[in-house]
């Protein structure tokens, strides 16, 4: 198990870094072992940052209140998987967002993703609601729906101990 810490996005990898929004979100929540290889990157999402990822992808994230983040974009690079590093670094992301005000936090997961799964019920997530996201024109559109029974069911299988 590396041990990391938060630390400034090394250059080598900031390279997607497109607009302002990329690189000061990036710096935040990279995380890096010892020699300072990458092993970890997620974004912590506020609603100011918010507005620049709407600006990019009109549509496709549902309305933030002052009071939440998003925590999207979660990659621990692969020589670092299943080692518990997404539940160590998520949990610390969600320790930040809590200090930045924060009383809720958002996450979108694929439902087959089931190590993403896993790592965000480890953190204390569960199922809230569904987004189902449409294409039409090269537009997105997001439609958030409560949570079915079978929804329920298949957060349970793949977050079962
Ligand atoms: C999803 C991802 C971030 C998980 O990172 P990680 O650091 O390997 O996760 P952890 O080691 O903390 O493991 C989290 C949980 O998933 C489980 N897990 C990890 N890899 C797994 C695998 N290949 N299959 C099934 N479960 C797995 C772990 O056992 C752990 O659950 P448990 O302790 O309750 O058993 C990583 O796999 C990844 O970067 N995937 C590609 C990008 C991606 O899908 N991002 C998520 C977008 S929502």
């Amino acid at each position: 198990m590396p041990s990391w810490s938060e630390q400034p996005a090394p250059t080598t990898v900031a390279h997607s870094g497109a607009n302002g929004f990329t690189r000061r979100v990036y710096e935040r929540s990279v995380t890096s072992d010892a020699d300072r290889t990458p092993v970890y990157v997620q974004w912590l999402i506020t609603p100011p940052d918010k507005r620049l990822l709407d600006q990019h992808d009109p549509g496709y994230w549902p309305p933030l209140k002052d009071d939440e983040v998003l925590l999207e974009f979660a990659y621990t690079f692969t020589p670092f998987r299943g080692l518990g590093v997404m539940t160590d670094a998520m949990g610390q992301l969600l320790r930040v967002g809590a200090a930045l005000g924060a009383k809720l936090a958002l996450t979108y997961v694929l439902s087959d993703n089931i190590p993403s799964l896993r790592g965000c019920a480890k953190v204390g997530f569960d199922l809230d609601h569904v987004k189902a996201v449409s294409r039409r024109l090269g537009v997105h559109r997001s439609e958030i729906r409560p949570s079915s029974d079978a929804d329920l069911q298949c957060w349970q299988q793949a977050t079962a101990p």
